[in-house]
């Protein structure tokens, strides 16, 4: 494209509200397109709240003064126990790898009692990925809270809404590629869709030894992809019945690693995108990078005992671990596990429409941000051409229409991620959009959730190394 990266920063970032000179812009409108909204047609027929608030002033999911549900989580060191699993140089929450998981009805209040038991002068904080959270509750050191210091504890409290797949992780340096994550579920009242039970799939690129952790870090090598805690040399086995319908709920907890998710012999009929439903559509495979989450129906009806695979994209980036796997075994099997074979479909983000409305965003946006994403000097990742903490932030008032284009200029993929909301990208809502290498995806967001919100590339080396931009709330309304 014929712009040159800095005019494309310089012009776009912290543009506020000036509609933006003609631009190369049209051209870079890709998946964001702001085509008529997708969600507006089911979301009356299902008598759907929107999924944006009505009073964006208003700090979102206010904890109610008494509890529905308490957990408490300890971080500490892992043990020794000799299995590659158990390295000390793991943090673990209640010492469960991945952690155990957090399970709420949408609307209930949950309350969290953190306990940083980890090494002495080694801060924490629990982020909540994706709950559009009142901004003192998000967890991220420097930004919202100061960490949690060793030998302390701090209590999380929040409404745990919308209903949706989400997952928690610590949000200081690279403790999740230490193994402090697990999955957060916020149940449907009424779930729309028709299934017999659930399996949460937790994929993680498993690191045994430390993280590297100097300022610009390389992405390390791992010892293998890891799903449901378990090495590919020794899967989970999840029985079926033949008939059953199960609903997957898949959470990439990665710190680095992109993954094509297959089920050999089976069709995934994906049902949601970071939690927010959509139409439901058939595809043999979907790609996803850190953070982001599917759930999909598999209706078992092919006896046999098959492979879930977790093959890495960027495998040369991780240094080429196995792929990790899972079983799923029909009863009184006793196969061997089939592999994926053949050439899969492979979901597309077109092919994603949400059923849910996504109001105020229709119409040319208030505020425009332009953002590259590339590399720097020395190891850095810049956003706009800047690298952070020494980045501008970017300003928003309550109530504004946000659009958000991010360009890729690398060969990476980076799966962006903002707090504190909900965004549309194409016509699926998300909290987390993974960008390929070349590729330029644009969101618009609706900006109801005042504070100040961490927005960053998610791989955990990339924002270690600079890519993350503070999106932040003006006073006036
Ligand atoms: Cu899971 Cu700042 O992110
Ligand atoms: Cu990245």
């Amino acid at each position: 494209m014929a712009f040159s990266r800095r005019l494309f920063a310089k012009a776009l970032v912290g543009a506020g509200s000036i509609p933006l000179a003609g631009m190369a812009l049209d051209a870079m409108r890709g998946a964001g397109d702001d085509a008529p909204s997708a969600g507006d047609r089911s979301a009356s027929a299902a008598g759907r709240a929107d999924v944006t608030s009505d009073s964006p002033g208003e700090p979102r999911n206010q904890p109610a003064a008494t509890p529905d549900r308490t957990y408490s989580l300890d971080a500490r060191r892992a043990g020794e126990g000799g299995t590659p699993l158990d390295s000390t140089t793991q943090y673990l929450y209640n010492r469960r790898y991945p952690a155990p998981e957090l399970r709420v009805p949408a609307g209930d209040t949950i309350q969290v009692a953190v306990e940083n038991d980890l090494p002495k002068g080694t801060g924490t904080t629990v982020h909540w990925h994706g709950v559009p959270v009142p901004n003192e509750m998000d967890g991220v050191p420097g930004v919202t809270q100061d960490p949690i210091p060793s030998g302390e504890s701090m209590t999380y409290a929040y409404e745990a809404s919308p209903p949706g797949t989400y997952m928690y992780h610590s949000h200081v340096a690279q403790q999740m590629d230490r193994s402090l994550f697990g999955p957060l579920v916020v149940e449907e009242e009424e779930p729309r869709l028709d299934y017999d039970r659930e399996v949460v799939v937790f994929v993680d690129d498993y690191l045994a030894a430390t993280p590297p952790t100097e300022e610009n870090p390389d992405i390390p090598l791992y010892d293998g992809i890891v799903v449901n805690g378990r090495l590919p040399d020794d899967p989970q086995e999840v029985g079926v019945t033949a008939g059953e319908r199960v609903r997957f709920r898949f959470i990439n907890g990665a710190s680095a690693g992109v993954f094509d998710l297959r089920l050999a012999g089976h069709t995934l009929t994906v049902t949601h995108a970071d939690g927010r439903p959509v139409d439901p559509v058939q595809v043999d495979s979907l790609r996803f990078g850190s953070a982001e989450r599917y759930d999909a129906v598999v209706e078992f009806d092919n006896p046999g005992a098959w492979e879930l695979a977790a093959t890495p994209v960027n495998a040369g980036d991780l240094g080429d671990p196995e792929r990790g796997r899972l079983v799923v075994d029909y009863e009184q099997s006793s196969a061997s596990p089939q592999s994926p074979r053949g050439s899969p479909t492979r979901l597309d983000r077109s092919m994603l429409r949400a059923v849910e409305r996504y109001g105020h965003v229709r119409g040319s946006p208030d505020r425009e941000y332009g953002l590259t994403l590339s590399p720097g000097d020395d190891g850095a990742w810049l956003m706009g051409g800047q690298r952070y903490p020494d980045a501008d932030p970017l300003s928003v008032s309550p109530g504004d229409h946000v659009r958000v284009t991010m360009r890729n200029e690398s060969e990476m993929y980076h799966p962006m991620h903002l707090h504190g909301h909900f965004f549309k990208v194409g016509h699926a809502v998300r909290d987390t959009a993974l960008v390929a290498p070349g590729q330029q995806v644009t969101f618009d967001v609706y900006a109801d959730n005042p504070g100040e919100w961490f927005f960053h590339c998610h791989n955990q080396y990339h924002l270690a190394s600079g890519m993350a931009r503070v999106v932040s709330y003006d006073r006036q309304a």
